[in-house]
């Protein structure tokens, strides 16, 4: 008889990992319900606060408790060149979250310098292929930078979260018909993941329907919808008194799961990816949400077929506008270009 030969280890490397979103990750992806129940996973935990040793320590030690089968090894560190060492993947939670009085270009330099130091560690010493995911915000430039310090990896495998955005919106789509949140399907948040996230309601189906079919009120897709989605993390972050980390941690296994599996016939999953060659001609050298699908093992394509009328082309203008203006406001850490000019 043929002996069963187990894959190779999966090196997955946290930043951010004393977090609060780490917290409920870890556990999720130790269980084995986002890289597959056949994949023996290594965790390298990366915060960059000395402070923060402690707490990882401890986060290793309840791993450890949880008697996880396919986690094999835990490395805890604070030093980006040594944690990422042979990542497979990169889920980089860590940011400095914004406070009261803090500018958009301020937070724009504090965290921009963060993912330029992660870039270069990453291009030093991960795995070739290593596929990145950026939560910590601002998202998409940050995925950015960090992308454009890491010339060595492909830009395709760069991504910023979207997929809370997706998640948010099938939600509220799911209510307004009272259907199960499962009918929602080819949903997309296109842009930034900002208050100019853009919703895409035109192509989202509702059991095989067109949403707009189903639900038939153009006003409450444009005036109630939208805002809603777009301003859901503001108004959850308002009642908790922080940003939401549960949610968020679901949305980082979803958008795992949607590149490690195929995605379904008339699906797509939201990820912000770099625009270089994109189909619908979004400003190129971006990171800008748009519609994914998966052959699965990381492999992906932008869905070709969207339709795009008005209203939505002139939304994603404002939101490709605005990643362009960030672009500028962070120049001076990119590898290459000119002075930051904002
Ligand atoms: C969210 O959308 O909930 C977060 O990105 C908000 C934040 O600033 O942490």
């Amino acid at each position: 008889p043929q002996r069963h030969e187990e894959k190779p280890i999966l090196r997955v490397a946290v930043s951010g990992a004393a977090g609060q979103i780490a917290q409920h990750l870890l556990f999720m992806l130790a269980s084995g319900g986002c890289f597959g129940m056949d994949q023996p996973l290594a965790f390298q935990l990366l915060d960059s606060k000395e402070e923060s040793l402690d707490s990882l320590e401890g986060i290793a030690m309840e791993l450890e408790d949880s008697l996880y089968p396919l986690l094999r090894e835990i490395k805890i560190g604070n030093n980006p060149q040594k944690v990422f060492q042979d990542a497979d993947w990169a889920l980089l939670l860590g940011a400095v979250p914004r406070k009261k009085g803090t500018h958009r270009a301020e937070l724009l330099d504090i965290n921009g310098r963060i993912y330029q130091e992660q870039g270069k560690a990453l291009n030093e010493v991960a795995s070739e292929d290593c596929k990145v995911l950026v939560v910590g915000n601002p998202c998409n430039t940050n995925a950015l930078i960090c992308m454009e310090n890491a010339p060595r990896l492909q830009r395709k495998n760069f991504h910023a979260l979207m997929r809370l955005d997706e998640n948010r919106a099938k939600c509220q789509l799911a209510l307004k018909a009272q259907r199960p949140y499962t009918c929602v399907t080819n949903l997309c948040v296109w842009g930034n993941h900002s208050t100019t996230q853009v919703p895409d309601f035109l192509n989202a189906c509702i059991a095989g329907e067109p949403a707009t079919d189903v639900v038939k009120d153009e006003h409450w897709f444009q005036h109630d919808f939208t805002p809603t989605v777009a301003g859901r993390g503001g108004e959850i972050a308002r009642r908790m008194e922080r940003s939401p980390a549960a949610s968020t941690a679901v949305a980082i296994a979803d958008a795992v799961k949607s590149l490690v599996d195929p995605t379904h016939e008339q699906d797509c999953f939201s990820s912000a990816v770099c625009t270089d060659g994109n189909p619908y001609g979004i400003h190129e050298g971006l990171i800008c949400s748009m519609p994914c699908w998966s052959e699965g093992d990381g492999v992906y394509h932008i869905c070709e077929d969207f339709a795009i009328d008005d209203w939505l082309r002139e939304r994603i203008l404002e939101s490709e506008d605005e990643l362009i203006r960030e672009r500028e406001c962070v120049s001076h850490l990119l590898p290459n270009a000119g002075p930051a000019a904002c």
